[in-house]
């Protein structure tokens, strides 16, 4: 903790001192809403990790040296000290004349990103807890630092709305799941590179039509986006000592997880459908546009990318998405009704996903540098 806290996540340097003021905005504000929320599905989508944090603190950076330091270099520069707070552009928010279905799904979304950023910080905070390896402890503590700011900002956001987010709670009720390594580094990646891609197409979107921006939060986006950038950047770089995760068997691995995250997306997406509407965006165009961006991007450590034009691949999201509806509904019926909705929803969900896993891979020539910027 340094001698002065700073009194806006903002501002905050480390994670500590930035969720140790949302801790205290969270007890100050309205607990009781706060729990209510925290306990709500929607918020255990995005989950915890936890991994072998000695295995990863032996990581040797040595090999990718040259194209580590300037990564380094760039995120202790700090471009984004004191960006993520509201200023005179974020404009007066609505919430009680919002359209209640978008109000709803608007909130679902907040609390949904602002669980995902918080995953984050709490993975990469542990990661530099337990580590001695000062390349590795310096690289978590500065992605912790970005993660709880984006996550405070969320909370200004939910706040206005009468919402927060209480993320003590959430560290101790939430479950973490254990993810060996490698499969850290496979997710993290793509989650952090898909985030990217996106809020830069919202961004984007956004810019050449404003006025489908109903929150002004969006307007943040494009910094933001830069941070989730560079995290994917270093993840590139922990995959890259070591040529073995991203050849021979491991290949299968990286497709399973292209595949996974890719349909979680889509079928999360179509789970909102005033919020797209409300933007203007066409969720199957938008998926496609981010798978693009995403696949693109991988290309700089992953040697396959998924075929997306795929004559199977829509047509098998979009099973996914339906058995993935029938098994909600089925969810809220009970008995018998229940126990075969499930059943039958569960393996058709199986069978579109084994459809979008056996589509063949496209293979490309991995370069010999790795590094990329931000070009969307
Ligand atoms: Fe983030
Ligand atoms: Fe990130």
């Amino acid at each position: 903790m340094n001698a002065q806290t700073p009194l806006h996540t903002a501002d905050a340097t480390d994670a500590e001192e930035s969720l140790k003021l949302q801790q205290a905005q969270a007890t100050t504000f309205d607990s009781e809403a706060a729990t209510a929320v925290a306990m709500q599905n929607t918020l255990l989508t995005p989950r915890f990790y936890t991994t072998d944090f000695d295995e990863m603190d032996a990581i040797n950076v040595e090999p990718v040296r040259d194209e580590w330091d300037p990564l380094i270099a760039e995120m202790q520069a700090d471009p984004n000290k004191g960006h993520f707070r509201k200023t005179a552009d974020w404009d007066h928010v609505d919430w009680d004349g919002m359209e209640p279905e978008l109000k709803k799904e608007f909130i679902d979304f907040l609390i949904s990103s602002c669980t995902a950023e918080f995953s984050g910080c709490v993975l990469y905070k542990e990661m530099k807890r337990r580590g001695s390896n000062h390349e590795i402890t310096t690289l978590f503590q500065l992605m912790a630092r970005d993660e709880a700011r984006h996550a405070g900002f969320i909370n200004d956001a939910l706040r206005e709305a009468g919402i927060a987010v209480n993320l003590g709670f959430l560290t101790q009720k939430k479950k973490y799941t254990y993810f060996q390594p490698k499969f850290i580094y496979y997710a993290t990646y793509l989650s952090e590179k898909i985030g990217y891609a996106r809020y830069i197409t919202i961004f984007r979107h956004l810019e050449a039509h404003p006025e489908k921006r109903f929150h002004p939060i969006f307007k943040w986006f494009e910094e933001w986006c830069n941070d989730e950038f560079r995290h994917g950047e270093a993840f590139a770089m922990l995959m890259k000592t070591d040529p073995k995760l991203t050849s021979g068997i491991n290949v299968l691995w990286i497709k399973f997880f292209l595949t996974a995250v890719f349909s979680t997306m889509y079928v999360r997406d179509h789970q909102r459908p005033a919020f797209h509407e409300a933007l203007g965006v066409d969720t199957d165009w938008y998926g496609q546009e981010v798978f693009r961006k995403t696949s693109d991007i991988s290309k700089q450590i992953f040697p396959i990318t998924l075929d997306i034009d795929h004559p199977r691949w829509m047509p098998s999201l979009k099973r996914l998405q339906r058995a993935s509806a029938d098994m909600a509904a089925a969810d809220r019926k009970s008995g018998l009704a229940k126990l075969v909705g499930k059943a039958s929803a569960g393996t058709r969900a199986a069978l579109a996903f084994v459809s979008l896993y056996t589509i063949p891979a496209k293979r490309n020539a991995v370069p010999a540098v790795t590094r990329l910027q931000p070009a969307y």
